[in-house]
């Protein structure tokens, strides 16, 4: 008699320890499946809705060429970011590109503006010097010289360039250094 109620207590136990679990898998489940679609990633608000979704895009600098203060480059020979106002030069067009009036080696010593590198004046595809003629794949300068806008970082970057040379923070040598390590056959 004794063992049946014992095993009877233990049978109601069971029951209700699987009741719980079950109950807290379920609520686990829903608030995992909450917090998922509502936080995704760096995506903040629901991943049904399109309409609320923008990329915050913060302010771009107005400051005119000449007066801004050039931005420390990501790493060696990165392309240098965009530090002051492109009002009135956008978009580059195939007749027109305003970049060129400033940043021509010729111009831009007068002017005070950096030079475009012999990178820009090589066609690397072909290993050929085009002298003083701009490489036409370097035309639209914006496909990968892009301004720089004041916005927090959603998620902080923890990476530290490496700069072999002092120089090579604030100017490039790609077509000096392209070859480094390539053995000639
Ligand atoms: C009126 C002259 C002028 C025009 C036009 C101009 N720039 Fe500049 N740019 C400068 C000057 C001067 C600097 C140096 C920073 C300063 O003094 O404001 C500079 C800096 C830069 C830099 C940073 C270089 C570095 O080493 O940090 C980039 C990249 C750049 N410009 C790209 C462009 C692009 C792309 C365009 C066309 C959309 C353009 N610029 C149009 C004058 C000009
Ligand atoms: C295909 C990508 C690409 C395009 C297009 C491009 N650049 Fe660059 N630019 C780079 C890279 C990468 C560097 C740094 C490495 C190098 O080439 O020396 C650079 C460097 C520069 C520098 C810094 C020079 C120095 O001595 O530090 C200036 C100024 C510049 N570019 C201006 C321009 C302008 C103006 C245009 C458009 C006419 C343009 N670039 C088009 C990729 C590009």
């Amino acid at each position: 008699m004794k063992g049946i109620c014992r095993r009877g207590l233990t049978a109601t136990g069971i029951v209700i320890i699987l009741a719980l679990g079950i109950g807290q898998v379920v609520a686990d489940e829903k608030h995992h499946k909450e917090k998922y679609e509502d936080d995704f990633g760096i995506r903040k608000g629901s991943i049904y809705d399109e309409e609320n979704i923008r990329p915050e895009h913060g302010e771009y600098s107005m400051t005119e060429p000449g007066k801004s203060k050039r931005i420390k480059r990501a790493f060696e020979n990165s392309p240098p970011l965009i530090p002051h106002d492109l009002t009135g030069m956008l978009p580059i067009a195939e007749t027109n590109n305003a970049c060129l009036n400033c940043h021509m080696p010729a111009a831009a010593e007068s002017i005070g503006a950096i030079p475009m590198p012999r990178s820009h004046f090589f066609d690397i595809d072909k290993g050929k010097d085009l002298g003083s003629k701009l490489d036409g794949k370097r035309y639209p300068c914006m496909q990968c010289h892009v301004p720089q806008v004041n916005i927090p970082e959603p998620i902080k970057n923890q990476f530290k360039a490496d700069f072999r040379s002092e120089k090579s923070r604030t100017r490039s040598n790609l077509l000096d250094s392209l070859n480094e390590g390539v053995k000639a056959e």
